[in-house]
C-alpha cells in the first residue's frame, strides 16, 4: 500500500461539525435519516454539540436577558455565549482554523459556493445557534474579528431558532464531502454546480397518464442525451430563475 495514503488515514481527522445550541436533542435529527446520517455512522464526518446553558453563571441557569432600549422577547447574553464558544474552540488543536458561523437571517445567503467552501475547510464548522430575540451583538463582534466568525442566512425569513437552519447547513456540506457521494459524478450534475438548476429526471413507466418520457431519454445515445439534459436545465433556470440565469451568462 502507498505509504502517504496510510499516513494520511491515520493521521488526518475527519470533517467535523460543532453545534453549539440551548437544544443539543435537535442534532442529528433529521440529517440520521439521509446521506449525513449513513456517513456519519461511517465516521466520514463528525457531529458534536454544546449546550449554551451549560455556560450560565447562576443557579436558575439563565442565558437570556430584557433587550436594553425595551421592546419584547429576551436576548441571550455576551458572556455565556463567549464562553460557549471558548469551549468548542477548545477542542480544536491550535493549528487548525474552523470556520465559526452565527445562523441568523440577518446574515449573508447561504448558497451552494459557500457549502463547497465549507466543506473543503479541513478543520470543519463551528456552528452557532441563537434563540429568542437573538444574541448580544458585541459577542458576534468579537468572534468576527478575533476568529472570522461569519454570520449566513438560509432565507429570507425567520425560524423560531437557528438550529434547523445548521441542519440545513451541514446537509449540504456533508453530501460535497470527499467519498460521501458515492459516483464520483453524483453531484458534478446536479443542481448550482453549473450555475444551473437540474434538468428534469424521469423514471419507469415510460408513459403515465398520458405523459410520455422525452423520446431522447429512450434513445441511448449519450451525446444526445447530455445535449438534451443541458438544454433542460437552461431552459428550466432561465424560466424560474432570472437571477441565476443571469449569472450563468456572464
Ligand atoms: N435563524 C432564524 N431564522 C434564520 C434564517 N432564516 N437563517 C438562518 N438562521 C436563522
Amino acid at each position: 500500500m502507498c505509504e502517504h495514503f496510510k499516513l494520511d488515514k491515520t493521521t488526518m481527522k475527519p470533517w467535523h461539525a460543532t453545534i453549539l445550541t440551548l437544544f443539543p436533542e435537535m442534532f442529528p435529527g433529521p440529517l440520521a435519516h439521509s446521506i449525513a446520517g449513513k456517513s456519519l455512522e461511517k465516521n466520514q464526518w463528525q457531529l458534536s454539540t454544546i449546550n449554551i446553558r451549560d455556560f450560565a453563571k447562576d443557579k436558575h441557569h439563565t442565558v437570556d436577558d430584557t433587550p436594553y432600549g425595551g421592546g419584547t422577547g429576551l436576548v441571550m447574553m455576551a458572556d455565556v455565549v463567549d464562553e460557549a464558544l471558548c469551549a468548542a474552540e477548545s477542542a480544536y488543536a491550535e493549528q487548525e482554523q474552523p470556520q465559526y458561523i452565527y445562523v441568523t437571517p440577518r446574515g449573508k445567503p447561504f448558497t451552494h459556493d459557500l457549502a463547497r467552501k465549507l466543506s473543503k475547510n479541513s478543520s470543519g464548522i463551528i456552528i452557532l445557534c441563537g434563540r429568542y430575540e437573538g444574541i448580544d451583538d458585541r459577542a458576534i463582534e468579537h468572534w468576527r474579528e478575533e476568529k472570522g466568525l461569519i454570520e449566513v442566512s438560509i432565507g429570507d425569513y425567520v425560524l423560531s431558532g437557528g438550529e434547523m437552519a445548521a441542519l440545513v447547513l451541514m446537509d449540504a456540506c456533508v453530501r460535497l464531502l470527499p467519498g460521501v457521494l458515492v459516483k464520483e459524478d453524483a453531484t458534478t450534475s446536479e443542481s448550482f454546480e453549473e450555475g444551473l438548476l437540474e434538468f428534469s429526471q424521469y423514471t419507469k413507466p415510460r408513459v403515465w397518464k398520458d405523459k410520455a418520457v422525452p423520446e431522447v431519454l429512450l434513445s441511448g445515445d449519450h451525446g444526445k442525451i447530455a445535449q438534451w439534459r443541458l438544454q433542460s436545465a437552461k431552459a428550466i433556470t432561465k424560466e424560474r430563475r432570472p437571477d441565476l440565469w443571469g449569472k450563468h451568462l456572464i
